[in-house]
């Protein structure tokens, strides 16, 4: 009797002071002018709910107070909104005070002279330098060449193979923005490179705890690495005579042709830049779409269709071109729906840099807003039938240009990748469809990764078309 006594004191004393702690974080926030929304506890927030049922938590808080709520996630009080209007006026309007919110251990390991880290006139340089590096007449001309060869060769003798894709099209992913950026392929530094790289991923999503065995640490100790690695190659180039083959590091280090004069610590950073930012999102979309291609062979046959044409006018070994990239109006089309349904990117991060008005709302220095734009993709009124990997919608009418398509983000922070991204898709589309068929052996369960409902794992076995 005295030991359940004791019991029901202490559980009784629990729910006091954790009702007092909940109660207490939601006073504190509890200024005029802010939206409603819950807190949940001191410092941490309601960030365990968030990352526990992702995409489901902010529905059902959306169902409680609305398109535009408040929160307290990831370690920092956050409003997110949820109005595509609202969205719309945060995503244009940087130069009043929005500017990129992405948590610190992104920002520490990613350098400080990284796009997201950087604002203003400086953001307009880096973002004019990196665009003059992936323009459509780079595409065209040197990328597009790069990108082609080395996806004929990562996609060599899969035949016969029981191939782990998600693993696949991380490590294409990246080696091949390395070779478009500095024409490394498939040798002990690109190894070595992507090793560390796959750490720094990590770190960026990793709490900003610098102690031994955190995944903040090893990211931070990765882009050291990096960093040597990216210097050294610098030192190498400048010293070699010889002329190079165009790739965007002899384009950056062209200091009388390019307008753009970047130090060496930005040209690092630069490339970490472009490393980073098209690799999770190339490699899941990729991934993905093979996932859904699998599961709707009606649109992979009319997909086939369309490579197999291209193909057929071409000797066997004959590249893809510009011209052949853009006549794939079905790929960009599977690209589209697979961003839409897969939802590659649930939104994007902004924080005030002042105390402002949004949306009649008055909201505080500091605080964090997410720009969450996944619930538009399944808006039964822009997309009839929204569940339904439907590809054919996007050849209908231009729904690339309206004004809620925000899978490549907006204002101006959209994407500069956008064009890249997509052709490094098609071109991976194009050798895989035509050269393989396959079917799934493990990995159907989806899982929640930090942005992407994807399957774990996902195993296909190979065979030649
Ligand atoms: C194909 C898949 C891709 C998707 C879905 C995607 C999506 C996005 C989104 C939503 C943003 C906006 C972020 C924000 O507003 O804070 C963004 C920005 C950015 N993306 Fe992409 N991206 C893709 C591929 C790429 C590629 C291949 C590159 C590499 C060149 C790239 C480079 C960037 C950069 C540098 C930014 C930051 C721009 C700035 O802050 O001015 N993206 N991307």
């Amino acid at each position: 009797m005295a030991v359940f006594a004791v019991v029901f004191a202490v559980a009784l004393s629990l729910v006091c002071i954790s009702a007092t702690l909940l109660r207490w974080n939601e006073l504190r926030y509890r200024k005029k002018g802010l939206p409603s929304g819950t807190m949940g506890w001191p410092v941490f927030g309601e960030t365990t709910e968030f990352l526990k049922h992702g995409p489901n938590f902010i529905k059902n808080q959306r169902a409680r107070y609305g398109d535009f709520f408040k929160s307290h996630i990831l370690g920092c009080p956050t409003i997110v909104s949820m109005d595509p209007e609202v969205n719309k006026y945060i995503l244009m309007n940087e130069s009043k005070g929005l500017v990129p919110g992405y948590p610190q251990s992104m920002l520490d390991i990613l350098g400080k002279c990284n796009i997201a880290a950087v604002h203003g006139s400086t953001h307009k340089y880096m973002r004019g330098a990196l665009l003059s590096l992936i323009s459509p007449t780079m595409i065209r001309s040197h990328i597009l060449p790069k990108i082609d060869h080395f996806i004929r060769s990562h996609l060599a003798n899969w035949h016969h193979h029981v191939i782990d894709i998600q693993q696949k099209t991380k490590e294409m992913a990246f080696m091949s923005s390395l070779k478009q950026i500095a024409g490394i392929e498939s040798s002990s530094i690109a190894q070595e490179f992507m090793h560390e790289f796959f750490k720094l991923v990590l770190g960026t999503l990793s709490l900003p705890i610098d102690l031994p065995g955190t995944n903040y640490r090893r990211g931070f100790q990765a882009r050291k690495n990096i960093v040597n690695i990216l210097r050294k190659l610098i030192e190498e180039r400048r010293a070699s005579k010889e002329t190079e083959e165009v790739d965007m590091l002899s384009c950056l280090l062209k200091e009388e042709e390019n307008k753009y004069k970047l130090s060496d610590e930005e040209i690092i950073d630069l490339i970490i830049t472009l490393l980073y930012s098209g690799y999770e999102t190339v490699s899941t979309t990729s991934m993905m779409a093979v996932k859904y291609l699998h599961d709707h062979p009606h649109v992979l046959q009319d997909l086939r269709k369309e490579h197999l044409a291209i193909r057929a006018k071409k000797k066997p070994d004959e590249p893809i071109t510009w011209e052949d990239y853009k006549a794939m109006r079905f790929t960009r089309a599977v690209i589209f729906e697979t961003s839409r349904l897969a939802t590659i990117v649930n939104g994007v991060l902004r924080k005030t840099t002042q105390e402002m008005e949004i949306n009649g709302f008055m909201i505080p220095k500091g605080w964090r807003i997410y720009v969450y734009t996944r619930e538009v993709n399944y808006d039964p009124y822009l997309y009839p039938d929204p569940l339904t990997f439907n590809p054919w919608r996007w050849m209908e009418k231009s729904l690339e240009s309206q004004h809620y398509f925000l899978i490549f983000g907006g204002g101006t922070r959209q994407c500069p990748g956008k064009e890249l991204g997509i052709a490094e898709i098609s071109t991976f589309l194009h050798y895989f469809v035509t050269r393989y068929r396959w079917e799934e052996t493990e990995g159907n369960k989806l899982v929640k990764f930090p942005r992407v409902e994807a399957p774990n794992g996902l195993r296909i076995r190979v065979s030649s078309y």
